[in-house]
């Protein structure tokens, strides 16, 4: 398993006036809104990705974070608002942005007909591989995916993770500047996820930037420089895992079992000590639990205290679960 992050990327990273090149992020959205009738999919949206990153992209289910993914691709057209991509204006410049990106959508678009080679192969073509680096381009890419022994099979026969790994290794295949990732690690069992995860964190030490969505937040917090938190189409919150932990969990959280009078009555306690709580189960998780008044304590029994994690700060921001 790859270690944890420990360094502070994106304020380290970000060069002085004196290098503005550098500074300049590889995904801008300014006030971007998407439509789908009278529903307001992306409302809003505002984030910046510095270049080089891995930024995890969280949120609910309908949050907008394929939608958002879609407009960076010019895939769907946004209503309002400016989106940049290394340096591209899109959609107006999006044909080169895209020769730039590897995209790994959500949902699974392989040629059913092609082998897994010829899948790879004709995203050469696509992304305008030069022609003599066309072979060793796919080797690569089957490399990427464990797929070597597998390079004449037809898409159709192959199992429901084999195909995720081409999906993800065809996006890889033209060596891409900025990867985009929509749940990249959906289906895959646990060893095959913590290869790609291996795989991202190659990508990030070639310099390549990486914006990814999962509803894996063990994952998110482990891989990501940044993650940004997504709900109905806006960001809420967006920071290194550590800090958004420390801001919003604090260090601590403690599950309490409700007394006779319930969980309601529980957590109104608690929140009107100031501290935030949810629910896990029949238990109530209390957040920054080192801070809880002694007094208060006193009345909530015996607790389960475990470290806060970014799961609690997804649940507190959103007021959701995770799936
Ligand atoms: N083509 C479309 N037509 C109508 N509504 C759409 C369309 N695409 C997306 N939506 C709606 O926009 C909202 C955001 O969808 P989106 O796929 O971006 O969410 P998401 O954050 O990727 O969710 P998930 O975690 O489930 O993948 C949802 O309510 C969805 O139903
Ligand atoms: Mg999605």
């Amino acid at each position: 398993m790859p270690p944890p992050r420990d360094a502070a990327p994106s304020g380290s990273r970000t060069a002085g006036p004196d290098s503005p090149r550098r500074a300049a992020p590889a995904i801008a959205l300014r006030g971007v809104v998407k439509r789908f009738g009278a529903f307001t999919a992306v409302d809003g949206l505002d984030l910046d990705v510095p270049e080089g990153i891995v930024m995890g992209l969280l949120g609910p289910n309908g949050a907008g974070k394929s939608t958002t993914m879609r407009m960076l691709t010019a895939q769907s057209r946004a209503d309002a608002g400016e989106i940049t991509v290394l340096g591209h204006a899109v959609p107006r410049a999006a044909k080169r942005a895209r020769a730039l990106m590897g995209v790994v959508p959500q949902h699974d678009n392989l040629d059913e007909e092609l082998t897994v080679a010829e899948n790879l192969e004709v995203f050469t073509h696509l992304y305008r591989v030069p022609r003599a680096h066309r072979a060793a381009a796919v080797q690569r890419a089957l490399r990427i995916a464990h797929l070597e022994d597998r390079r004449d099979t037809r898409t159709d026969k192959l199992s429901g993770g084999m195909r995720r790994r081409l999906l993800i290794a065809r996006g890889l295949v033209h060596r891409p500047r900025l990867a985009l990732l929509d749940e990249p690690t959906v289906g895959l069992d646990p060893q095959v996820r913590q290869e790609l995860w291996g795989v991202v964190t190659g990508l990030r030490d070639d310099g390549v930037t990486v914006l990814m969505s999962t509803h894996y937040i063990e994952e998110a917090e482990r891989l990501s420089d940044e993650v940004a938190l997504m709900a109905k189409g806006r960001v809420v919150v967006r920071g290194a895992p550590a800090d958004l932990v420390a801001a919003h969990a604090g260090a601590t959280v403690e599950e309490f079992r409700p007394g006779p009078d319930g969980p309601d009555a529980l957590e109104q306690r608690v929140r009107a000590a100031g501290l935030a709580s949810r629910r896990t189960g029949a238990h109530v998780a209390v957040l920054r639990a080192e801070a809880l008044p002694p007094s208060l304590r006193d009345t909530l029994g015996a607790g389960d205290a475990r470290a806060a994690t970014l799961e609690d700060v997804f649940v507190a921001l959103t007021g959701e679960a995770v799936e």
